[in-house]
């Protein structure tokens, strides 16, 4: 057996460890940026409880960046980029759901180097810049999905050129994660079903992708698992702070996975999705597309999809891979078609040209290599929701 694994995170993890972001965040300086999104941290009280926390031991100075929307833009860290700079800001928190806290992450690296957010992206050829310094980030999480807690990622748009891109490098991980399951009571239904078929996306590609690591699956067995169990039962009784805390474990689990063994054509055709169509979140997307892609993708790693299929508790046969997640996202509520999410159908054929530009480094990790006429086939798919 032979694997590697490197995570630089200190993971802080419990109900209540948001409160500690004061005593955590005093090690990293005395100027503090929150970055947060424009309304939930604040109706749920998670903003005043960290802020209030890093006046009273974490800084002398707080500023709050409040303007991420969902399906962040290269603009918004840029803005805060600047702010951080003219500040001076030692340390940033991300406060939120993925799009808080990709974008303070990137914002640690493009405040702390030349250029702009869309230079640090990965196109195929690679990015721009190599970013080579950062900030500390202390990441708390308010959804159970991402996952961006505890990896290098970050998920920015560029509405301009409508385009999503992967900023990933090892100056991208934040310093601390706090993960405090009693922040994502307050989500609702949807948000609590959305964010959790993204952490289930992550463990069922990183467990089914052609990387081999083996510790990295198994976090993503676990996850699976758990997500299995507590998804539904999160969903039923949004205030089960059993099946919540399992479930910001199980995000945890699969944002770990995602790390070393990396995701595969789900995340790689949804990216284009939310890039035309910014009202669509990313977990919509990938509830759209995952069961097509499942069914294209199930023979190249039939081993890996008769085991998911097993953890989701149906007969341990790669094609049963398929009806396991048909009869969940059903369950959850979340067996949608692109046109429902309303994407046009003249769009198809421009996002499968995106994928094969801008994810095709994903290509040959993908358990079947997916030629452009299998992606527009896909998205075709999925549109009809197959
Ligand atoms: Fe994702």
């Amino acid at each position: 057996m032979n694997f590697e694994f490197y995570l630089p995170v200190e993971i802080i993890f419990g109900v209540g460890s948001a409160s500690k972001v004061g005593q955590v965040g005093r090690r990293f300086g005395f100027r503090v940026l929150v970055v947060t999104g424009r309304k939930s941290s604040k109706e749920n009280g998670a903003l005043e409880r960290v802020v209030s926390s890093l006046r009273k031991e974490g800084a002398d100075e707080v500023f709050v960046f409040d303007q991420i929307g969902p399906n962040p833009t290269d603009k918004s860290v840029n803005l805060a980029s600047e702010l951080v700079v003219r500040e001076r800001i030692d340390y940033i928190v991300g406060l939120g759901g993925g799009s808080s806290m990709d974008s303070a992450k990137a914002i640690s690296i493009v405040s702390s180097n030349e250029g702009f957010a869309w230079d640090y992206v990965n196109y195929p050829e690679g990015p721009r810049l190599i970013p080579f310094l950062n900030r500390p980030v202390i990441c708390i999480p308010t959804t159970a999905g991402t996952g961006s807690e505890v990896n290098r990622y970050s998920v920015l748009s560029n509405p301009i050129r409508k385009e999503k891109l992967v900023l990933s490098h090892s100056l991208n991980y934040p310093r601390v994660a706090l993960i405090d399951p009693s922040l994502t009571l307050s989500m609702d239904e949807r948000l609590t079903a959305i964010t959790g078929l993204d952490a289930l996306m992550h463990a069922l590609e990183s467990l089914t992708n052609r990387l081999s690591n083996p510790f990295a699956e198994e976090l993503a067995v676990r996850a699976i698992r758990l997500i299995r169990d507590y998804l539904p039962l999160a969903i039923q009784e949004p205030e089960n702070l059993r099946a919540r805390t399992y479930m910001s474990y199980a995000a945890m689990l699969s944002g770990i996975a995602i790390d070393r063994k990396r995701v595969a054509l789900i995340h790689g055709m949804e990216h284009p999705v939310s890039a035309h169509y910014p009202q669509i979140a990313h977990g919509e997307g990938l509830s759209a597309l995952c069961v097509a892609i499942t069914e294209f993708n199930y023979r190249g790693n039939p081993e890996k999809y008769a085991l998911f299929a097993e953890l989701m508790g149906y007969p341990p046969e790669p094609h049963m891979a398929v009806k396991a997640l048909d009869d969940f996202l059903r369950r959850v509520g979340m067996r949608v078609s692109l046109k429902e999410l309303g994407v046009e159908r003249e769009k198809l054929e421009r996002m499968a040209e995106d994928v094969y530009m801008l994810a095709r480094g994903l290509f040959a990790v993908n358990p079947v290599e997916p030629t452009m006429e299998d992606l527009y086939r896909l998205y075709e798919r999925a549109y009809e929701g197959y």
